[in-house]
């Protein structure tokens, strides 16, 4: 979210975040991305106070983690459907109530204050009170109830929830149980400043709780704004999950090799491999908005000087690009349903429609086919997708060997295939990472195949 100035006054201010979670969740449920659905609240007219934006984030995302159980409780405890602006600040202050970090009548006296305050909620202030003290009220049992339904207690559409179930007869639980869990904060440290045991050192000296879970991964234990974790600032860290981090450790590229590096933003693989290798990277984004967020990376970590290109192209129409050159290595981290990484993107299930899952692979072969030719004889592809879905993934890598009689799987290190499904790592099952080729202890849902040219 953007800055905003910062409030004079000193007390919490609920009734604005809640005002701005409100108007976020109200497109969130519109079918909006929620992080623009918050870059939209945060640019609203009027007076902005920073607090009340930070604080607005949480509450939003608080929200969307629990979206099923709200919409059913709403559609218990009102006799009609309210207006989609009272409805949304109903269910981010219920939210607020579940969640129980402040007391509830400061929940319920913010709420009604952040409804008057608004010309599309103050008429129903009233209505606004009695429901959230009806809920206080009945609140144990409607949420035993109403958490029997797996749409509630998973939080996703009931066709995601089939066909996860489908793809994973035995695993299906977990994995949605794993998607509800708060996202683990992990950076990657860039070896080119310091190594991942100083940077632990660091973190200890700085009595900041952490875990080596790869390579370069830390997981810091509690939540941290990225301005706030050490070395962040200078380039020194960058956040990105340790199972985004073996993209560029299973392409492993040799010293020189020109890399390219498609469907690029926002750039933390990019990142990566301009950290880790010495050649020329071509890094190809088709979205200019999300492009400029690669620029800005590598200037935080200071590699910005010119070695990495960067091209706002459409990485399925090579010949409109302005470099004509085949590749050692390629990197495609394409578009995907990214069911992968939901707990980190909890708006994704109720985004997605059940027919995107086919179009994207469509999307995603297209992709592939239109980049094999820029792969240079023995050269190698690495394919990324943060989704679990099958479509997407294996059936997909199956697919392109049937089109390409010139590729082949290679190894991928530490791994028996050359092809793999990570699954998101519970919590709860994350463990030191235990070194070598060993796959991460901590990490999201990915799927990678690793293509050689014969
Ligand atoms: C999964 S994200 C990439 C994440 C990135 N590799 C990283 O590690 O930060 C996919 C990206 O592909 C971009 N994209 C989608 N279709 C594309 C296309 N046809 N050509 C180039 N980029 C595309 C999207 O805008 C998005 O930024």
């Amino acid at each position: 979210m953007q800055r905003a100035e910062p409030e004079s006054t000193g007390g919490p201010p609920l009734a604005e975040a809640l005002r701005f979670a409100a108007f976020a969740w109200q497109r969130f449920h519109g079918g909006m991305q929620l992080g623009r659905a918050l870059e939209l609240a945060s640019a609203q007219p009027g007076p902005r106070h920073a607090r009340a934006l930070a604080a607005a984030q949480d509450i939003a995302y608080t929200a969307t983690r629990q979206r099923a159980l709200l919409d059913a409780l709403i559609a218990e405890l009102a006799a009609k459907a309210p207006p989609p602006p009272v409805a949304a600040l109903l269910a981010v202050s219920l939210a607020q109530l579940i969640a129980a970090r402040h007391a509830a009548y400061t929940v319920v006296d913010q709420a009604v204050t952040a409804a008057r305050a608004d010309r599309r909620t103050a008429a129903a202030a009233g209505f606004i009170n009695g429901t959230l003290r009806t809920f206080q009220r009945r609140a144990d049992e409607l949420l035993e109830r109403l958490r029997r339904d797996d749409v509630v207690r998973f939080n996703a559409p009931r066709w995601w929830i089939d066909h996860l179930r489908q793809q994973y007869p035995q695993s299906w639980r977990p994995l949605l149980e794993a998607q509800g869990e708060p996202p683990p904060l992990v950076v990657r440290v860039n070896a080119r400043r310091l190594s991942t045991e100083a940077y632990l050192q660091r973190l200890a000296d700085a009595q900041i709780e952490a875990m080596r879970v790869g390579v370069h991964a830390v997981w810091l234990r509690q939540p941290l704004p990225v301005e706030s974790i050490p070395g962040f600032l200078q380039g020194e860290v960058s956040v990105q999950d340790a199972g985004s981090q073996l993209a560029v450790q299973w392409l492993d590229v040799r010293a020189g090799q020109r890399v390219l590096d498609a469907c690029a933003a926002p750039g933390g693989k990019t990142g990566y491999l301009a950290e880790s290798t010495t050649g020329p990277i071509d890094a190809i984004e088709l979205d200019p908005r999300r492009a400029a967020r690669i620029a800005s990376n590598l200037t935080r970590l200071g590699l910005d000087d010119g070695r990495v290109q960067v091209h706002v192209a459409d990485a399925a129409l090579p010949h409109t690009w302005p470099t004509r050159t085949t590749y050692q290595r390629i990197l495609l981290d394409g578009p995907c349903s990214a069911s992968g990484i939901v707990r980190r993107h909890p708006d994704i299930p109720w985004l997605r429609r059940p027919a995107d899952v086919a179009q994207l692979a469509t999307i995603q072969a297209r992709l592939l086919d239109a980049l094999w030719p820029l792969l240079a004889p023995t050269g190698r592809l690495l394919y990324i997708v943060c989704s679990l879905f099958n479509e997407e993934a294996g059936e997909q890598a199956t697919r392109f060997l049937e089109r390409h009689e010139d590729a082949r799987t290679a190894g991928l290190p530490g791994q028996l295939a050359g092809a793999v499904q990570l699954l998101p790592t519970p919590l709860a099952r994350a463990a030191p990472w235990s070194g070598g080729t060993s796959a991460p202890s901590l990490h999201d849902g990915f799927f990678y195949a690793l293509f050689e040219k014969r």
